[in-house]
């Protein structure tokens, strides 16, 4: 299968993916050239999706997954019509994470600037449950933190702590106001310390990845597509310079990840 990214982030995707879908072989395209995304126009983030949609046309996927949430919002709706491959989001499943999790019905999205703009995660939280109160927060400060490996330091818990306090507390009749996070943007999970920590025990934090990789399950699997158990090939690729982008996939898997340069 695909999995496609503006950049590093979506790795934290492709981990998910490859836990829950042991047997699937993967290639992963970042357009690290050309991320950020978050603060470009929709119809910018539409044209470059387009583009990264062609080049997995060129290669042999069953699916495609786009992982980034800000190229879901903008562009998954028009690129379905458009590719004969069946593509899947994040933004719907990250939603049905949060309403599943929320016992208020009362949930905060952080995302980017373009994903908050759409008012996407908005809509599909209200397709599944439309008594949910979903209010949301941009955070701009909080990719170039992780892009710049500073997770876990003074600065990136004092931007958490700027993004996420308004949301705990405003217009609260009960405190804390929302009482589930929904991580709307690829790389929060690498800030989910300083995410649990400024929202404190009683609000629960969640992402897109788990529920986005069972959802890709589910389709496989109703369509007989599941891969037969086998050792699976991953090829991560990566437009532009690859150096920044090795050191943020090291951060999430772990180890040292092969990253081949390629263009759109
Ligand atoms: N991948 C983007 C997202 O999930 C974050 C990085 C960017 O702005 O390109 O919205």
């Amino acid at each position: 299968m695909g999995v496609f990214d503006s950049g590093v982030g979506g790795l934290t995707v492709l981990k998910e993916l490859r836990r829950q879908l042991p047997s699937e072989t993967t290639i992963y395209l970042g357009d690290e050239a050309r991320m950020p995304y978050g603060p470009r126009a929709q119809a910018e983030v539409l044209d470059f999706v387009r583009q990264a949609m062609r080049w997995f046309a060129a290669r042999d996927c069953k699916l495609i997954v786009i992982a980034c949430n800000t190229a879901t919002s903008a562009a998954l709706e028009t690129v379905r019509d458009e590719v004969s491959l069946p593509v899947i989001g994040v933004v719907r499943p990250g939603a049905a994470a949060a309403v599943a999790a929320s016992q208020r019905r009362a949930i905060g999205v952080l995302a980017t600037v373009g994903t908050v703009r759409s008012g996407a995660y908005v809509r599909a939280v209200r397709d599944l449950d439309p008594f949910a109160d979903c209010v949301q927060q941009a955070c701009p400060k909080l990719v170039p933190i992780v892009e710049a490996g500073k997770a876990g330091t003074p600065e990136a818990l004092a931007a958490v702590k700027e993004y996420v306090e308004p949301l705990l507390s405003e217009g609260a009749v009960v405190t804390p106001a929302v009482d589930t996070l929904l991580l709307g943007c690829t790389h929060y999970p690498l800030l989910r310390e300083e995410f649990s920590k400024v929202a404190g025990p009683g609000v629960r934090v969640v992402d897109s990845a788990t529920t986005t990789a069972l959802a890709v399950r589910e389709v496989l699997a109703s369509h007989h597509l599941l891969a037969s158990p086998t050792v699976p090939r991953h090829e991560v690729y990566a437009t532009g310079p690859t150096q920044r982008f090795k050191q943020v996939a090291r951060t999430i898997f772990g180890e040292d990840v092969d990253v081949s340069e390629t263009q759109l």
